[in-house]
């Protein structure tokens, strides 16, 4: 089974982020979260700054974007260069037009869903994805505890890609670490963000690869 472990920037020193990328280039992709103090109580970057950790990473760049207005500024971060772009539909419009102007740019796109916004809302246009994450925490802030009543909404949509043939991947964003991985792995998820379980560990490098052999031990198929 393949799974992918995405280290989140968020937990990484800011000023140095050159030196901190270099650190897990054995990821899958690197984790971009993406806040404006709006749609979440929390700020970290735009579209200029991601550019410029895509010119500097070895990894792709995987966006996670808690903003308003989806419907506006989402497909910039492909045209920047983002292999990934996810985005809240808690802040979005017209998803499926957001995800078709991504994808034709040439990235996936992922849609996002606050630990209050069940998979059944989104069942009807989860086709138009590349990925669903299923947040794990109130999204804002690193270092908070796993949810692990979010894990019904993982064996939904792990069904739910079952029964269609749907190809998506499922994500998991928030408290992972490596206690809470092989729980997110058993009900279904196949890739994972983790920031201070990676860059609060004294070898990141490590950290990931760890948390990549407890993932695909404990992965339901
Ligand atoms: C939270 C972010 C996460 C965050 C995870 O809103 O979306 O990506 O970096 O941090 P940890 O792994 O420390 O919970
Ligand atoms: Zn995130």
């Amino acid at each position: 089974m393949t799974v992918r472990i995405n280290p989140s920037i968020l937990s990484a020193d800011f000023v140095n982020m050159e030196r901190e990328l270099g650190h897990i280039t054995n990821a899958d992709f690197v984790h971009v979260d993406v806040m404006d103090n709006n749609f979440v109580p929390n700020l970290t970057f735009g579209p200029q700054m991601v550019s410029r950790i895509g010119e500097v990473s070895l990894v792709p760049l995987d966006v996670h974007l808690m903003i308003q207005d989806n419907d506006r500024w989402a497909a910039g971060y492909a045209e920047r260069g983002a292999q990934s772009v996810t985005f809240h539909v808690e802040s979005t419009v017209d998803p499926v037009a957001v995800a078709t102007r991504i994808r034709e740019i040439g990235a996936r796109a992922g849609l996002a869903l606050k630990p209050n916004t069940s998979f059944e809302s989104v069942r009807e246009i989860a086709h138009a994805f590349d990925q669903i994450l299923v947040m794990t925490v109130e999204p804002g802030f690193g270092g908070q505890k796993f949810m692990q009543d979010q894990m019904d909404k993982v064996r939904a949509v792990a069904q739910f890609r079952k029964d269609t043939g749907t190809k998506f991947w499922i994500q998991v964003d928030g408290g992972v670490d490596e206690d809470t991985i092989s729980i997110a792995a058993e009900a279904g998820a196949d890739t994972f963000v983790a920031g201070s379980a990676v860059y609060g560990r004294d070898n990141p490098a490590l950290a990931v690869e760890n948390l990549r052999k407890l993932a695909q031990t404990n992965h339901h198929h």
